[in-house]
């Protein structure tokens, strides 16, 4: 029988834990060390963990050259991937690096450069790929269930940032902003679904609601709140995506909605439906069809994604054992940070962005 893949985390806060709970499921892969500079993040890692033997480290530095890991997932705060990833890089180990890839283009292709010629699999963490729901969405959308691909639409009302460990996602020097940050999932979606690469950006967004009373140093925090973001394809398709984090209420969290020539499919997170409505004329009767996408209860249970870290970990995993191709590359992650980076230059400039003015 083959060993279990030994895993290290970098980062052990709250998305480090969601690894740990989801690694504990899967029987070819077994965590065996940490590296965080935070003693109470490696304290509340551990006993999440649940296991005495994994080692633990200050530095990513430490842990790759501890001997004991054969992939490592990254999970710090953005703008140390770089830092982080680099002595990864060099003990040639599997690396899972959390989106955002990096908060800068030139992060992001240092990375994509690193990557080429990486002794080890290197995949990007996108989540929102392997919700069970949303995989079956982009699946029929390929299968042509709604014809030729024309509009596609993508809106996250959700609840406002979480404290994180020192404060770090208050601010866009550390997050990349947050149409970098949180968005740079839905901007991935586009792509894949879509099938090609974006042309131009415009996005209309501000901080109007949340963190406006917080004060960090002094400083109030500069991270968008609410925004539409339009991304033209080279195509021709045309998606949007609708930004609002004061809306915990909603009773869907995602809403992706692809209209093609000769019909609609749509997708809702958390409900797990997803709905098919042909064309059918103006005045024939609709034939809207609903099926329920069900996710496993442990994966579900394991984290707050939608079971996404489970199946996503499932994949990285048979990557390494060259059974199934990496399924988020480098240059995704990169191409994800670029269109969140055009969307946050336009906002801030009130501009539209063309992708080639950012070297693409
Ligand atoms: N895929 C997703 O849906 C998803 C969801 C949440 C977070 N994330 C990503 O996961 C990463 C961590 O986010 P989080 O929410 O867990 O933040 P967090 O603040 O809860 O945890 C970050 C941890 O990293 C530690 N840390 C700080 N500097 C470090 C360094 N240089 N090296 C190693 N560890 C360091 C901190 O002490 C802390 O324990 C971010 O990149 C974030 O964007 C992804």
């Amino acid at each position: 029988m083959t060993q279990p893949l030994r895993f290290g985390i970098v980062g052990a806060g709250m998305m480090g834990r969601e690894h740990i709970r989801n690694l504990k499921l899967l029987p070819g892969a077994r965590l065996t060390a940490l590296a965080d500079p935070t003693p109470s993040s490696l304290d509340w890692a551990l006993s999440e963990a649940g296991d005495p033997g994994v080692a633990t480290f200050e530095t990513s530095q430490a842990l790759a050259a501890s001997g004991l890991v054969d992939a490592v997932i990254v999970a710090s705060p953005n703008f140390t991937h770089r830092q982080e990833l680099e002595p990864l890089f060099a003990a040639g180990l599997h690396i899972l690096c959390e989106k955002p890839l990096c908060t800068t283009l030139e992060d992001a292709r240092w990375a994509v450069e690193q990557a080429k010629t990486h002794a080890g699999v290197f995949w990007t963490g996108m989540e929102y790929r392997f919700m069970p729901p949303v995989a079956a969405f982009v699946e029929r959308v390929h299968a042509g269930e709604i014809g030729r691909l024309v509009q596609l639409s993508i809106r996250e009302h959700r609840f406002p940032f979480l404290p994180k460990v020192g404060d770090w996602n208050r601010f866009s020097a550390n997050t990349g902003g947050t149409m970098v940050e949180k968005c740079c999932h839905f901007f991935d979606l586009m792509r894949l679904i879509v099938r090609d690469e974006p042309v131009r950006v415009y996005c209309s967004g501000a901080m109007d609601v949340n963190h406006l009373d917080e004060r960090y140093d002094g400083r109030t925090p500069d991270i968008i709140d609410n925004s539409f973001t339009i991304v033209d394809f080279a195509g021709g398709q045309r998606a949007m995506l609708d930004l609002n984090m004061f809306a915990d209420g909603a009773e869907n969290q995602e809403e992706i909605g692809a209209v093609g020539d000769t019909a609609k499919l749509e997708v809702f997170i958390p409900s797990g439906d997803v709905v098919f409505s042909p064309r059918v004329g103006f005045l024939a009767p609709k034939q809207v069809s609903r099926t329920h996408v069900a996710v496993d209860q442990a994966a579900l249970e394991a984290g707050s994604h939608h079971g996404a870290t489970f199946h996503q970990l499932e994949a990285f995993l048979a990557a390494v054992a060259g059974t199934a191709p990496i399924q988020v590359t480098a240059e995704d992650g990169l191409r994800a940070v670029a269109i969140g980076v055009a969307a946050e230059i336009s906002a801030r400039e009130k501009r539209v962005v063309e992708l080639h003015e950012l070297g693409f």
